[in-house]
């Protein structure tokens, strides 16, 4: 999608992925068994040096001793460094004692291309005031930085910063440490990676300043204070809130204009660890690698350990299945869904009548009345010869070549301006682009327009550009391009989890960096990716965070995702833009839309604790170091593998022929003592589920019952996937809704 921000992105791997250093020393990140460490070495970092000296080949030159060789010594994140090494050095590393495995640095991709209100969030009543607005819980965003002078990291009205904060405000090139307060409590930047890859490279802005934008948008969109006045040029005009606008901020620049490595995200998080952050967002995402291999999987999982909940984006490459990132079973994955608000205009006739359509024009026009003139196909140049200055052409989009339109009529000087009709489905999309007095039409209206123009000799319209729709139907939608699962890393566990706001989102951004091209500046961004709907997710985990300090990752996470809805504005099934407006599937969008307010009160949860993802782990096969990989912990215990986690999710595979698999869940009571609930199954086509026992009396807070559900798949079902929800009605004590999605599908794992 050519929004701005992909064009910046694109423009920016440009710059990152010359091969700047084409040596054959490259940097790896390696993983180490801290249990073999031999005894007379006071500290895991002395002892990685002495690894890396022992290995060295060289020893003359000053730029590859050992000590320099050290890129980064993990503490928090996992067990491991990274170092630049050459494949000899490499390869004796392989085979001294306590090496796990390596990775090589790699390049992480972004996954970008007045949500509040669309969640349902109200100053006055449910999850605001009951969290006190996220107050004393601190996010700390791993991106690109920040630009300190937005009014969304204003502090006022928040209290002393929160005594676990251990972090720091790092100074640098334009960042001085008055640029943090009570709002932006930490700055930091991570770039020894990248200048290991790229041992020439002079970073232009080597401090926390975010030259992208990336890292601002995501750092309000999750907790920025409010701002009032806010708006795009006009359009989406109002207060600008993040989730949790009382949150604090940690902001961790890891990806720079001239490249994103591995190395420095995992210094970031390691740091993040460190210093006390409650909630982690991420909004990037890295390919094909298994889950012990994965640093931000194993990053995520310490980070898990010390009760750190991390949000994550599903990445921007739906909706082909199975393209999704993060499918990481210890983190909440999210996908990106529409809001119910719409950017246009409209075109009054000369008969009185208006025509509403999609617009982002961002400049001046004229709202006089202009003569119209009916060109249909506008691709061809020559079809604007005879048509005057100053007049509005109307084209007609019939064989799917609007782009081409488009670029035709913004070729014509004279102009003032055109109305395209269409019957795209993605007309949002094309608005972003157009940069000259414009409407797109949808059929109805369109028919509308050329009825008119044939019944009139002179045909005559105004525009009425900048205009905000709200309330749009249906909404939200599953947007095109938010990845689907299953996750290949775990695909025993459904992912992704949940769908936040996503598209269109306005948050703050860098005054410096144009929001369009050549050269449109503004304090606001629109912008549309998984990017935008992961710290939208990660401020309501804030907020549940802050009204339930003592619950686990596992615990808000299942919070969250049996209280979303399944549901759109209009009371139908959540629609796929990916798949014409059909029913969203869980592969798409997960548990469903995201719902702040019931989530702050779920009734039961499905907790899951560390033993639990062990057992997981263990039932994957893999190996004792690559356990050890992951849970960094000497002692592991294997006893009891199993691949059914106790997630608020189901996914069973088939091969086709009749089968039955057996799934076991536990359920605790965060409701009333007294609570009973009876189990709710929707009828899947083709396969028979069945609960036991159907019904849970819970007499006491914090008790825990089990249940079972068996899918039986009949064998009979041509489609490959078939997909419907448990729901856990309460019947007394409350009127709480538990509802989890089970999909069935003959997809290879
Ligand atoms: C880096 O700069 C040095 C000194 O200018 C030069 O010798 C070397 O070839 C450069 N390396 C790369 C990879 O460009
Ligand atoms: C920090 O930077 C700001 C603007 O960038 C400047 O106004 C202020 O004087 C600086 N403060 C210190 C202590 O240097
Ligand atoms: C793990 O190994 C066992 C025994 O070989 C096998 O039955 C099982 O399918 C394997 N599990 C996975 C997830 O590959
Ligand atoms: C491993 O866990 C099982 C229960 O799952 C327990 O009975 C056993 O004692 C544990 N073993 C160790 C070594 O902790």
């Amino acid at each position: 999608m050519a929004t701005p921000l992909s064009l910046i992105l694109c423009f920016i791997s440009f710059l990152a992925f010359p091969p700047l250093f084409s040596a054959q020393y490259e940097t790896h990140i390696v993983y180490m068994d801290s249990t073999v460490k031999p005894k007379i070495f006071s500290s895991d970092h002395s002892w990685y040096t002495t690894l890396l000296g022992s290995v060295s080949e060289t020893t003359s030159s000053v730029s590859t001793t050992s000590s320099s060789k050290m890129v980064y010594a993990y503490t928090k994140s996992i067990n491991g460094f990274s170092a630049l090494l050459s494949p000899n050095e490499l390869e004796a590393l392989k085979t001294t004692p306590g090496y796990v495995h390596s990775v090589k640095d790699t390049s992480v991709k972004l996954h970008t291309t007045h949500s509040y209100k669309f969640l349902g969030l109200d100053l006055d009543h449910g999850l605001w005031p009951v969290s006190n607005y996220g107050n004393d819980v601190i996010i700390g965003v791993v991106d690109s930085g920040v630009w300190p002078e937005s009014k969304s990291f204003k502090d006022e009205g928040l209290g002393e910063i929160p005594t676990k904060w251990r972090g720091q405000c790092q100074t640098g090139k334009e960042f001085n440490s008055s640029a943090c307060n009570k709002k932006l409590i930490g700055a930091s930047y991570f770039n020894k990676g990248l200048l290991a890859n790229n041992p020439n490279l002079t970073v232009s802005m080597n401090s926390p300043r975010d030259t992208n934008g990336h890292g601002t948008h995501t750092a309000s969109t999750a907790a920025g204070s409010p701002v009032e006045g806010a708006s795009y040029y006009g359009y989406a005009p109002g207060t600008l809130r993040g989730m949790a606008p009382k949150a604090r901020l940690a902001v961790y620049k890891a990806l720079w204009d001239e490249g994103w490595y591995l190395s420095d995200i995992l210094a970031a998080i390691d740091q993040a660890i460190m210093d006390g952050v409650d909630v982690l967002s991420m909004s990037f995402g890295y390919d094909g690698v298994e889950l012990y291999e994965d640093p931000v999987a194993v990053a995520s999982f310490s980070a898990m350990k010390e009760g750190i909940f991390v949000s994550t984006s599903a990445g921007n490459e739906g909706p082909e299945l199975k393209l999704l990132h993060n499918g990481i079973p210890w983190v909440l994955t999210v996908a990106a869904g529409t809001v119910d608000r719409d950017f246009g205009g409209t075109f009054t006739l000369g008969n009185g009548k208006s025509l509403m359509g999609y617009s982002m024009y961002k400049g001046k026009y004229t709202s006089r009345k202009h003569s119209v003139v009916y060109i249909g196909n506008c691709e061809d140049d020559r079809a604007f010869k005879n048509v005057g200055s100053h007049k509005v052409v109307v084209c007609r989009d019939t064989h799917n070549n609007l782009n081409k339109q488009i670029f035709s009529v913004q070729n014509q000087k004279h102009l003032a301006g055109a109305v395209f009709i269409s019957d795209n489905e993605d007309l949002k999309t094309y608005s972003l682009r157009i940069s000259f007095p414009t409407l797109l039409l949808e059929l109805e209206e369109g028919q509308i327009l050329s009825q008119y123009i044939k019944s009139v000799p002179e045909p005559v319209g105004s525009f009425m550009l900048g205009r905000t729709f709200l309330g749009t139907k249906s909404s939200p939608k599953l947007t095109r391009y938010s990845s689907r699962g299953p996750s290949s890393t775990c695909p025993f566990v459904l992912k992704p989890d949940i769908m936040a706001p996503g598209d269109e989102i306005l948050a703050s951004w860098p005054s410096n960096i144009p929001v369009a091209y050549p050269s449109l500046f503004s304090d606001f961004n629109i912008l549309s990716g998984t990017s935008m709907a992961c710290p939208h997710a990660a401020g309501v985990a804030a907020l549940i965070k802050s009204a339930h300090p003592e619950w686990s990752v596992a615990a808000i996470r299942s919070a969250m995702m049996t209280t979303a809805s399944a549901v759109d504005n209009a009371m139908d099934a959540i629609k796929d833009m990916g798949f014409n407006d059909k029913p969203a599937s869980p592969l798409g969008m997960g548990s469903g839309h995201i719902n702040p307010n019931e989530a702050v009160d779920p009734g039961l949860i499905y907790d899951a604790s560390t033993e639990d993802y062990v057992n997981l782990l263990c039932a994957m096969n893999f190996t004792s170091r690559q356990i050890r990989a992951v849970t960094r912990s000497d002692s592991y215990n294997c006893s009891s593998p199993s691949l059914d986690i106790n997630y608020p999710s189901f996914i069973a595979y088939f091969d086709g022929v009749p089968a039955v698999k057996k799934f076991t869940r536990r359920l605790t009571n965060v409701g009333a003592e007294y609570s009973v609930y009876t189990a709710e199954l929707n009828q899947i086509p083709g396969i028979n589920v069945e609960v036991h026992p159907p019904r849970l009396e819970f007499t006491q807070q914090l008790e825990i019952k089990s249940y079972t559900l068996t899918i039986e798949w009949r064998g009979l079902l041509k489609h490959s996937l078939a997909y419907g929800s448990i729901t856990w009605v309460q019947i007394e004590g409350g009127k709480h809704r538990v509802s989890c999605p089970v999909v069935a599908t003959t997809f290879d794992k």
